[in-house]
């Protein structure tokens, strides 16, 4: 719920628009107040009659505005919400954003506002992968605003590819993660997720059934007990857990030092089902088949990373998870990787085929630590990763 608090919408000009009608009315439906500002370029997609008749509220659009200006201040707009949110995000919009421009009243209330943001990016997907616009995103990024989508789909403009606007339920689950007052926050919580994929040349890799559906779910659940959550993802089946900071990697070497330049974190998990061995020297042209044979693959081990992690001697996380996929003498196994790798608990699990676990939506887990064994019945990923999630607040508060 979101009773009592109070967003500042920024609407951006973006055909989405739309969709942030449908925001307003979900957010009040919560509890929240909206106030609402559209820029210039909004005005085009959406009526001010109807974004004030679904908020309930005046709708603040120009920057010098006399009769805005005299019953609240641009400075006094900005600073009276608790969370300024900015739906649809266009690339023009955050290009000002990660520049520091103040041209309109939009773009003046993000650089005046001292309270947290939330951005949902819509754009076409040229747009999107565009240098300029993921240098500004690594720039907001850095600056502390957190992100929401865009999710991959079918766009308006007729292609295909991420740059959709997250939908008004994810900008919503966003939105209460962000306002959590849960036991998490303030806490900084590194997930790894899903498989890697380590090439043989450019068209073949090999890797694993991992889907990312567990680590996808702790993501969700330790964000909506108020963690800051980054997540450093491989090439995963499910989609990335909304509201939370996504880093998505192939390799197991990318892996790694996506998690060093994250760190600092209070509390890493490691749900990635990494790959203990990369194809050493992979070809830059893909193999062909010739009449000498078949090719011959060369194998080098991978960095443990949750191993690293463990072991560091400064800025180690007070608490680390891994997680201990088996197929036999799961208990046995799992101690022993514990007391190995140097983490302080050990998520277990038997993934043989006949379990359905490894793809599937349930999980039969054993939590491993130095006080010894606990069994957890079988139960959705979901559940296993709010009860996980449990655990950690409480170790950790
Ligand atoms: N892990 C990791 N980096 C690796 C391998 C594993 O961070 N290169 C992490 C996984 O994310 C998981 C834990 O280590 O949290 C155990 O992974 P698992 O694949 O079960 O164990 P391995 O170390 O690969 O051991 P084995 O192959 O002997 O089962």
């Amino acid at each position: 719920m979101l009773t009592g608090k109070r967003i500042l919408l920024i609407i951006g000009g973006g055909i989405s628009a739309y969709k942030s009608l449908d925001l307003i009315r979900k957010l009040r439906e919560r509890g929240a107040a909206v106030t609402p500002v559209l820029t210039g370029a909004a005005t085009e997609f959406v009526t001010s009659l109807s974004v004030a008749a679904l908020s309930g509220s005046k709708v603040y659009g120009e920057l010098f505005d006399l009769t805005a200006e005299a019953e609240m201040g641009h400075i006094q707009l900005s600073r009276s919400a608790d969370l300024v949110v900015v739906a649809p995000a266009t690339a023009d919009l955050m290009a000002k954003m990660a520049h520091g421009l103040a041209n309109d009243l939009a773009s003046t209330l993000l650089l005046a506002t001292d309270t947290p943001v939330l951005v949902a990016p819509a754009m076409n997907v040229r747009m999107w992968d565009h240098a300029a616009t993921q240098r500004n995103i690594a720039t907001l990024a850095d600056d502390g605003v957190a992100f929401v989508g865009p999710n991959e789909g079918d766009m308006a403009c007729g292609e295909f590819g991420p740059g959709r606007m997250a939908e008004p339920l994810e900008i919503v689950a966003a939105v209460e993660a962000k306002l959590s007052d849960g036991p998490l926050k303030g806490k900084r919580v590194l997930i790894t997720s899903g498989p890697t994929h380590e090439p043989i040349d450019p068209v073949r890799y090999i890797a694993n059934r991992s889907s990312g559906a567990q680590g996808t779910a702790l993501a969700n659940a330790l964000s909506a007990l108020g963690a800051d959550v980054v997540f450093v993802t491989g090439p995963a089946d499910v989609a990335p857990p909304s509201g939370v900071e996504v880093i998505a990697v192939q390799t197991a070497q990318q892996m790694l030092e996506a998690v060093q330049t994250a760190l600092p974190a209070d509390v890493a998990i490691f749900a990635a089902a990494v790959a203990d061995w990369r194809v050493e020297g992979a070809s830059d042209r893909k193999l062909k088949k010739t009449k000498d044979g078949l090719p011959t693959l060369t194998f080098a081990e991978n960095p443990d990373i949750l191993a690293h992690v463990s072991q560091l001697k400064t800025g180690r996380p007070a608490l680390v998870v891994g997680f201990a996929a088996e197929t036999n003498d799961v208990e046995a196994n799992a101690t022993a990787k514990l007391k190995r790798k140097g983490c302080d608990w050990i998520v277990a699990n038997d993934v043989s085929p006949e379990t359905g676990i490894m793809g599937g939506s349930e999980n039969d887990v054993a939590i491993i630590s130095q006080a010894g064994v606990e069994e957890w019945p079988r139960m959705s990923k979901d559940m296993v990763s709010r009860k996980l999630a449990q655990r950690i607040a409480e170790a950790i508060a």
